[in-house]
């Protein structure tokens, strides 16, 4: 049937109303410029920073992170639509619009929501998806929203058997007691429970500066994780769902090595160039590369993940591994780490976008 067959209507969410929003956007331009037009038709989908659905014209370009500017979806760009929960509908309807207009943007077939973040990766864009009865990429409601919030994720993951180091969790009023304190031991690392690309996270060297770097992480969620500094190298493994049989499979891993002034991954080092190196693949044993390989299979099915995720773990001097966590949507530039891992394993860019969408095709919305 090559040729004749219809073009995939797809609708590319992105932006979003976390502090992941630019980089979300370059994710986005990079997919928009890989789709292939003579199987996709695009519709991109840009969600502003107050949590308007505008769609925009499909250029990539507009996407890309000038040098003085990072990109953000803004409501003039284009045109203001509303989502349907009601599946029978039209489900991308114009704002403007009182009545419900069927079929302005055509039917859509399948969404990619290409957010990080809270009100994006973490179950709440993927209810409303399930609602309006859409098919789309990635993990599900509740794999989304655990794995989002690094308490749970951790729970699960332990209670799959899975090493993770040692944390205690502060809800809003609560203190580190000092039971804990002894228990967890300096450095620490305090950390908003539900975010991403490091913000709001510090790493704490002497316990008079704990109560700062709470705030800190306060400002960005009530609940506030406190982990015990691991020791060891920073590996990341993507998983990808298979098309072609049972279960995912582990690209090969990558390394992170960070030269940053606070001494760990933050925004600054994962986001601007110079202090990271990154080595793709990492260099590892076959042994431990295996090993590693299959604690990212493991993490992924012990939270139920779909379609796609990056775990990331320790290595210890021993070779011993801790899961750090698992990202539902990774960062997915080209040249972020997930596409490069899978590019190392044999999986173009393009490669990896098809195979996203077929999986979301294949599995539908609704229990999968
Ligand atoms: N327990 C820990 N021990 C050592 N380093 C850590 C620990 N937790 C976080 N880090 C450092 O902080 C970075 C960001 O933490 P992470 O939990 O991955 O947050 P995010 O979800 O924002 O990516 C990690 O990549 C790592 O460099
Ligand atoms: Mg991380």
């Amino acid at each position: 049937m090559a040729g004749t067959r219809a073009p995939i209507r797809l609708a590319l969410l992105f932006g979003g109303r976390s502090t992941e929003h630019a980089i979300s956007c370059v994710s986005a331009g990079g997919v928009l410029r890989a789709l292939d037009r003579d199987v996709y038709d695009v519709l991109p989908v840009g969600i502003d920073l107050a949590g308007r659905w505008i769609v925009l014209p499909d250029d990539a370009d507009a996407l890309a992170a000038a040098a003085e500017q990072l990109p953000e979806v803004t409501a003039a760009a284009g045109r203001q639509v509303l989502i349907s929960a009601d599946p029978t509908a039209s489900r991308l309807a114009p704002r403007d619009q009182t009545a419900v207009v069927r079929d302005t943007f055509g039917d859509i077939d399948v969404v990619f929501p290409l957010l990080h973040g809270p009100f994006g990766e973490d179950g709440t864009v993927q209810g409303l998806l399930e609602m309006a009865g859409l098919p789309y990429v990635g993990s599900g409601v509740f794999a989304s929203a655990a794995a989002m919030d690094k308490q749970h994720m951790k729970a699960l993951l332990r209670a799959a058997g899975l090493p993770v180091g040692p944390y205690a969790v502060l809800r809003p009023g609560q203190s580190l007691s000092e039971a804990e304190r002894e228990r967890l031991g300096l450095p620490v690392f305090v950390k908003p429970a539900r975010g991403g690309s490091s913000i709001g996270i510090s790493r704490v060297e002497a316990w008079d500066d704990l109560d700062t770097a709470i705030k800190t992480a306060r400002a960005n969620d009530p609940k506030v994780v406190i982990e015990a500094a691991i020791v060891g190298r920073e590996i990341e493994c993507g998983v990808l769902g298979r098309l072609d049989g049972p279960g995912p499979e582990a690209s090969l891993p990558a390394e992170i090595t960070v030269d940053s002034p606070s001494g760990f991954y933050d925004f600054e080092a994962k986001y601007t160039s110079g202090q990271t190196r990154f080595d793709i693949p990492a260099r590892l044993s076959p042994a431990v590369r295996q090993r590693i390989q299959d604690v990212a299979v493991a993490a992924f099915e012990s939270l139920d993940c779909a379609g796609l995720a990056r775990v990331d773990v320790f290595l210890g001097p021993d070779d011993q591994i801790v899961v750090n966590e698992v990202n539902t949507m990774p960062g997915f530039t080209p040249t972020s780490m997930f596409p490069r891992m899978w590019e190392a394993s044999g999986v173009s860019y393009p490669a990896l976008l098809d195979r996203l969408v077929r999986l979301a095709l294949r599995d539908g919305a609704g229990l999968r």
